[in-house]
């Protein structure tokens, strides 16, 4: 059978829908990748929020928005092939956009980009090149998240691609400087990469005009059975991880590097998430369950498993690939059914995990960590690659 590639760009007059395809010949595929891309609603100032709608011939889907660069649909096929969307969110604008503080009244930074510093910064406060910063403190005493506003709340600037066997969008931020506390102007850049094997590749770019703390991640909430399916204890998880980052009651690491071994925290075998996620353990209690750094076993600076799960009902199977030195794995303990996401789902009490690859939390008043300051002249670049498959 003769094959027809062509590349079309169409322009839909409702909601402003450009559609970019490619179509293509395959046995048992859709012939086209695409984006799509739509609005999504506007924001109270005024700023239409966009939403890219990501397809790869596997039938793969993710959607993403311009607020906040947030998933908010992730559909993967399980092993009978039948497409679940396996990411947290909501199904329109406004429950994002009312999750400022406290955050547990709206998203919990569900499927966000999270900056300019991912997890938290000891009261807020760090000292650069003699100078003394205060941010804001959006988590009992300490920084989350990058502030009161981070990157999870502002409008992203976008651009679709389409490559040969890839689709993509381009999100970007000028961040001002003092924004959040924060010196300099940072310039970000984060790109989705959909591949036609099912991979989202995730890359992290910035530079800024004064030296600043950077740790940028992604912040999806996963339940690989479906976001609408219950508890995700039954996922087994691989941490590609010897040591994590011990705690104290307000989550900020002590700066010990502990081993796993012997430990709740020890999933270097694939283990159930819920087997030990209530064990008497002192960080365990502190994390209300999994709410920590794990230290990865990395042998370079290239990118190198550092998760795998699995949900065995389904099948569907998550690989998680970074150049970043940490992962967070929050187990979702603090989603209590308060929420109501897509769909009409409310989301009770661990239902969703998240993984977020990182440095470590509080590195700026960390000096054995590894440094998360960026000074002028020199690169962020990091990159996280999601892989999705299912499991015989
Ligand atoms: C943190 C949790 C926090 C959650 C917010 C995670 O990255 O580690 O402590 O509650 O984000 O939803």
């Amino acid at each position: 059978m003769a094959c027809d590639r062509k590349a079309s760009i169409s322009f839909g007059a409702a909601a402003a829908a450009f559609l970019l395809s490619l179509t293509a010949c395959g046995v048992g595929e859709p012939a086209m990748n695409e984006v799509v891309r739509s609005d999504f609603g506007t924001t109270p100032e005024g700023e239409v929020v966009e939403q890219f709608t990501l397809k790869n011939r596997a039938g793969m889907e993710v959607r993403a928005i311009t607020y906040g660069g947030i998933i908010t649909h992730l559909l993967v096929p399980d092993r009978g092939g039948n497409m679940g969307d396996v990411v947290l969110g909501f199904d329109s604008l406004e429950p994002y956009l009312s999750g400022v503080e406290p955050y547990l009244d709206g998203s919990p930074y569900f499927g966000s980009i999270i900056g300019r510093y991912g997890n938290r910064i000891a009261n807020g406060r760090f000292t650069l090149d003699g100078r003394t910063y205060q941010l804001a403190t959006n988590d009992g005493p300490n920084h989350l998240h990058g502030g009161v506003r981070g990157f999870d709340k502002v409008v992203w600037g976008a651009e679709p691609f389409q490559r040969d066997s890839e689709v993509g969008v381009v999100f970007t931020y000028l961040s001002p400087d003092g924004e959040e506390g924060y010196p300099g102007n940072l310039d970000v850049r984060v790109t989705y990469t959909l591949t036609d094997d099912n991979q989202l590749i995730v890359d992290y770019h910035a530079t800024s005009d004064r030296a600043t703390p950077v740790n940028l991640t992604q912040h999806s909430y996963f339940n690989l059975a479906g976001h609408d399916s219950g508890d995700i204890l039954d996922h087994e998880l691989m941490i590609a991880a010897g040591a994590f980052t011990p705690v104290n009651s307000t989550l900020i690491p002590t700066g010990e590097i502990r081993s796993v071994a012997g430990t709740p925290f020890d999933f270097r075998t694939s283990t159930p998430i819920g087997a030990r996620i209530d064990a008497d353990d002192q960080q365990i209690r502190y994390g209300l369950g999994y709410d920590h750094n794990w230290v990865l076993d990395r042998t370079g600076p290239g990118l190198e498993l550092a998760a795998r799960v699995v949900e065995p009902t389904t099948g569907r199977t998550l690989e998680i690939l970074t150049t970043e030195p940490g992962i967070q794995f929050y187990a979702g303990n603090f989603l209590d059914g308060t929420i109501t996401g897509k769909d009409g789902t409310v989301y009770h009490h661990r239902t969703g995990f998240c993984l977020e690859t990182q440095h470590f939390p509080d590195s700026p008043n960390q000096p054995a960590f590894p440094s998360t300051i960026l000074r002028p002249g020199e690169e962020y670049r990091t990159q996280t690659v999601m892989v999705f498959g299912v499991a015989d």
